[in-house]
């Protein structure tokens, strides 16, 4: 049964890959693919290989020569130079379509593991079988990618010998933030640490690429069709039990900033500037259209990077964990204790692991509860102290921006992530753009809401768990409350089921996004769940934005790192 759907897996990849040449997303239908037998002529500089799952149907970075429609006018700085001669990421998006059964292949669904979840184990064994569960996740998406000898040429996830893994398509229509072509990065949020090594908080960028296994990418091949043409969700999206979902994140820091660097793996990558390119629009409008920032913010293979590895997510589909069905799991850069470990990539230490948001009881701050953590523990998450001291030994002046900082009262996020929320929290809210290409804001911050995490600082004023000022607002004439906001922000949300946004306030239900979500020809008043996927939120996002400006050639430019839409 395995064998069968790796087969045709593997044959439909092969046929899609015949119809490399042509220029646009329509016109590499099966039908045509399979007519069409001519070799594929490898791009000027790129190795010859064969092309596995990386079939050509979806553009696979920025700028991408075969779509030429999507950077029309631009300046063209994300393609490879001449006598470039590193590698080439192609996506990899010939997903399974029939969905695999792979649980002799994945070790942590064993009962064994059983009692992780169940909230009265002791936290001893709690910890234990969480390290264990996450090293088992971890070697599985390691498998078959990380031993090509250079960790340049690591995550050729086209012609993975031992599984095939898969890129979410469309995280490529951004000049900025959308994939670069050297390894299929894109750039998340600034993040901004305060170490011993410098006066100055140090500020970089973080560069990310997710690969999806077998399970996982069957469910984005029911959006994300053969032919190019996507369908995009009218009801809840649902991934099956044993979906993982792997993501490497790099920071343009280097280990002379940050000692845990040290030994870690370092990728030359094609980026864009890590101060967010102050682009001035000409004609005066609030916002840079993309030809504008095209012109004025390059991306450069030498002038701001390498990046280096900092922090491994993980999320994988677990019916056991009640309600959410998810585990978010984070590894982090751990190079000057694992230096002498063979592989840079196994460099790293488990932070922790989540399979709830420990949501606070109505009317008390996320901020206070549970109490004393590191003490008493979490029932639905562990974290692994010794690696947050690890991360904290050598931070700055700056307690809140040190890279152990932990997410609001220590539920698990990794350094690159907001101290203010959790991982659980942002990904909770993953749903389809309705048809003004909004979504949830992923934390309250972003949103113009009242601020999530908030607590009150010595003096008696309310702050977030970043030290900055926290505020409470109104929707309406309805004031939100703190506990309020945060009722939904670390509400356990329950998989494949509608974010929810309206809270219960002393004057009845308020909804925080009035007049949201609005779907196009539907009377449907809850958001589309996306299965804690944000990234295929946002691909979604970036395809529906493509939509409007192929029928629109100029609109307002909408950015997708802008607050409303989804960002990290
Ligand atoms: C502040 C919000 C935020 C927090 C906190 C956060 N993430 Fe994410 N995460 C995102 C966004 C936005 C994306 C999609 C963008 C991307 O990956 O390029 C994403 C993508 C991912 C993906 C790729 C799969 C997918 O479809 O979303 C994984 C896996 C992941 N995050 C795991 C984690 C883990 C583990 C943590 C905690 C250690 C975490 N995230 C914390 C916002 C967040």
């Amino acid at each position: 049964m395995k064998h069968k759907t790796l087969l045709i897996t593997l044959f439909s990849g092969l046929l899609f890959a015949c119809s490399d040449q042509s220029s646009t997303p329509t016109d590499t239908s099966l039908k045509q693919a399979s007519v069409e037998v001519a070799p594929v002529p490898a791009p000027p500089t790129a190795p010859v290989q064969n092309k596995g799952t990386c079939t050509g149907t979806y553009p696979s970075y920025w700028q991408d020569p075969k779509f030429p429609e999507m950077y029309e006018g631009q300046t063209v700085s994300d393609q490879p130079m001449p006598g470039y001669q590193g590698p080439i990421f192609r996506l990899s998006d010939g997903y399974p379509t029939e969905l695999p059964n792979e649980i002799a292949d994945q070790p942590w669904r064993d009962a064994r593991f059983d009692p992780l979840f169940d909230a009265s184990t002791e936290p001893d064994m709690k910890q234990k079988l969480a390290l264990e569960y996450s090293w088992l996740v971890l070697e599985y998406i390691f498998a078959g990618n990380i031993n090509s000898g250079n960790v340049e040429t690591d995550w050729d996830v086209c012609n993975n010998p031992v599984r095939a893994w898969f890129n979410i398509p469309f995280q490529t229509y951004n000049v900025l933030a959308g994939r670069e072509f050297t390894h299929g990065l894109t750039r998340e949020a600034p993040v901004s640490f305060s170490m011993n090594t410098s006066p100055e908080p140090l500020n970089g960028t973080m560069w990310a690429v997710g690969f999806f296994n077998p399970t996982a990418a069957y469910t984005l091949g029911t959006i994300w069709k053969a032919d190019g043409q996507p369908q995009i969700p009218t009801e809840n999206v649902s991934f099956a039990e044993g979906a993982v979902v792997g993501k490497p994140l790099f920071t343009t820091l280097s280990s002379a900033q940050m000692p845990m660097l040290n030994n870690l793996p370092v990728w030359k990558a094609n980026i864009s500037s890590p101060d967010f390119c102050g682009c001035k629009s000409r004609s005066g409008a609030a916002q840079c259209t993309m030809t504008e920032e095209s012109q004025q913010c390059p991306r450069s293979l030498d002038k701001y990077g390498p990046v280096t590895l900092l922090q491994f997510d993980l999320a994988v589909k677990d019916s056991r964990a009640e309600g959410t069905e998810w585990v978010f799991g984070t590894f982090v850069a751990d190079g000057q204790r694992k230096a002498t470990e063979p592989s840079p990539w196994k460099r790293i230490s488990p932070l922790g692991l989540m399979w709830g948001n420990s949501t606070p009881p109505a009317g008390v701050l996320a901020s206070s509860y549970p109490e004393a953590p590191r003490q008493n523990g979490f029932d639905d998450m562990v974290i692994f102290w010794d690696t947050v001291d690890m991360l904290n030994e050598d931070g700055g002046a700056d307690q809140f921006a040190h890279p152990g900082h932990l997410g609001c009262n220590a539920r698990l996020d990794g350094p690159a992530d907001k101290a203010y929320s959790s991982c659980m929290s942002c990904h909770g809210s993953a749903s389809v753009a309705d048809q003004n290409i909004n979504v949830p804001p992923i934390a309250a911050q972003f949103g113009g809401l009242t601020s999530e995490c908030a607590l009150q600082a010595a003096d008696g004023s309310w702050i977030d768990a970043s030290g900055a000022p926290a505020s409470q607002r109104e929707v309406g004439d309805v004031t939100i409350s703190f506990p309020e906001i945060d009722s939904i922000f670390f509400a356990s949300t329950p998989a494949a089921e509608p974010y929810n946004t309206t809270v219960a306030t002393e004057s009845g239900p308020v909804n925080v996004l009035p007049g949201q979500p609005s779907y196009a020809n539907s009377e449907r008043t809850e958001w589309i769940s996306l299965d804690y996927s944000l990234q295929t939120s946002i691909s979604i996002v970036q395809w529906k934005q493509w939509q409007q400006h192929a029928v629109d050639p100029k609109p307002a430019h909408l950015d997708v790192h802008q607050a409303k839409l989804p960002r990290r």
